[in-house]
């Protein structure tokens, strides 16, 4: 515990050195664009959403197979009975694989490991239907569609920040400590920080993007060209009636300008109580994955510019044990999750990545793996303080 100390006060002088703009809030609430945006970056954001709203049809290249017609439809919370664009409805998504030689085969002879449980129906005498977890896969885990709000903060963090957070953790809190999620950038072909995903597989708003176009509504672009293959049969895209590129890049373009203006969750009310679970939170260490405290980099546009912001997440990988979602993705292994993000923790209905969790307690509970100790000491706490640290978390 002695060491979760040193390395928050290591952490403070590293990472929040320099002058650095405080979290930019916005008065609008959950869903509304960053402060201090200029005109032309608010109609930026504006355009970006309306191509976030927009229903996708098969002439636009949705399909053959997808998950959801547009990106509003999983990526749209209601808070306080209004909708935030960015948000999350809860969707749950599967994906399946098996383990042959020691290793985990996605099965993409299959369709896996991600389901696109839509089809479009007849085209050219094939009808596309949904795909399903095929009788041969040993592996089956339901992933939750996560919530948009301020990442554009986090994809304006420089990489080595990440760098120095893992190695930080491996000398100060080594029995929890993450590790960077190296990934290809498919812009630049060289090796990135992942810190996006439940299993930080992307390293870019944008990249994340392209990915999402093609995976979850089959609109193919200029860094996802290759259409799925329905249930992994490739013969079938012969009877794709939108063959060749979907998108030239300008929806792409315009989802990330949206995703990357998107304000942080406001936090809700400070009283001494939270104040006291925060405490609570960094002594026990919760703060050694959910790290409070990050600062952008230096950045062309203001907004974004060593903007200091709160998302209580080191966004590394982490060996959760039994929480592991048991699939690999890139260097994220089966027992590997990337720290979930706290902020806006108030204002969802269903935590953890399959959705397992109505209650942060429920999720504190099920934390294993390298999460165990601080789980316990969560449990050791007397009541006054497992209150207080239950109210920080639902203040966020
Ligand atoms: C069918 C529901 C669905 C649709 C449609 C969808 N998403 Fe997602 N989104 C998800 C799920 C589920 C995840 C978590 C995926 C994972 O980590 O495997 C996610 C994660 C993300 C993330 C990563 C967030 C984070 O916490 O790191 C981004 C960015 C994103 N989606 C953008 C988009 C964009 C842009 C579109 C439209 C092109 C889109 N999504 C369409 C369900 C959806
Ligand atoms: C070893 C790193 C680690 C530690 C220590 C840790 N967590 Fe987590 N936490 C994670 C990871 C990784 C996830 C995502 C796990 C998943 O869903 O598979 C997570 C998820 C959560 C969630 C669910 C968030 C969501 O949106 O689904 C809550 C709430 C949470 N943690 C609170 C805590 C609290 C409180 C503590 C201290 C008692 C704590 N965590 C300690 C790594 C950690």
């Amino acid at each position: 515990m002695r060491s979760s100390l040193v390395a928050s006060a290591v952490l403070l002088g590293l990472l929040v050195s320099s002058p650095a703009a405080q979290q930019s809030t916005s008065a609008g609430g959950f869903g509304s664009p960053l402060n201090n945006l200029t005109p032309d970056q608010l109609a930026g954001f504006g355009a970006g959403q309306v191509a976030f709203q927009k229903i996708e049809t098969v002439s636009d290249g949705l399909g053959p197979v997808f998950n959801e017609a547009s990106c509003a439809t999983c990526h749209t919370s209601t808070v306080n009975g209004n909708a935030a664009v960015g948000g999350s409805n809860g969707r749950l998504e599967t994906r399946f694989g098996t383990i042959s030689n020691g290793a985990f085969d996605p099965m993409t002879y299959a369709g896996g490991s991600l389901i696109q449980d839509h089809g479009i129906g007849l085209s050219k005498g094939v009808n596309f239907v949904g795909e399903t977890v095929p009788a041969a896969a040993t592996i089956v885990a339901r992933r939750r569609t996560t919530p948009l709000f301020g990442l554009g903060l986090v994809d304006a963090v420089p990489d080595s920040t990440f760098k120095t957070l893992a190695w930080i953790e491996k000398i100060y809190t080594p029995g929890s400590a993450g590790t960077v999620s190296t990934v290809t950038n498919l812009s630049t072909g060289a090796p990135a920080v992942g810190k996006f995903g439940w299993k930080a597989q992307n390293p870019t708003l944008f990249q994340f993007s392209g990915d999402a176009y093609l995976n979850e509504m089959g609109v193919t672009n200029p860094e996802f060209p290759n259409e799925n293959c329905p249930q992994g049969n490739c013969g079938l895209l012969a009877a794709n009636p939108e063959p060749g590129l979907n998108d030239d890049g300008t929806d792409v373009r315009n989802f990330t300008t949206f995703m990357s203006f998107l304000a942080p969750p406001p936090r809700g009310p400070v009283t001494l109580q939270t104040q006291a679970g925060e405490v609570v939170f960094n002594l026990i260490g919760c703060a050694n994955c959910h790290t409070g405290t990050l600062t952008t980099g230096p950045n062309a546009i203001a907004a974004l510019n060593r903007v200091r912001f709160h998302p209580y997440s080191d966004f590394l990988l982490h060996d959760m044990g039994s929480l592991g979602d048991g699939i690999t993705q890139g260097v994220a292994t089966g027992k590997l999750m990337r720290t979930a993000p706290l902020w806006g923790l108030r204002a969802q209905t269903q935590l953890l990545h399959d959705g397992r969790a109505a209650t942060p307690q429920e999720a504190i509970l099920a934390h294993d793996g390298q999460g165990a100790a601080a789980r316990n000491r969560y449990i050791a706490l007397p009541p006054s303080a497992k209150a207080a640290l239950l109210a920080f978390l639902n203040s966020l």
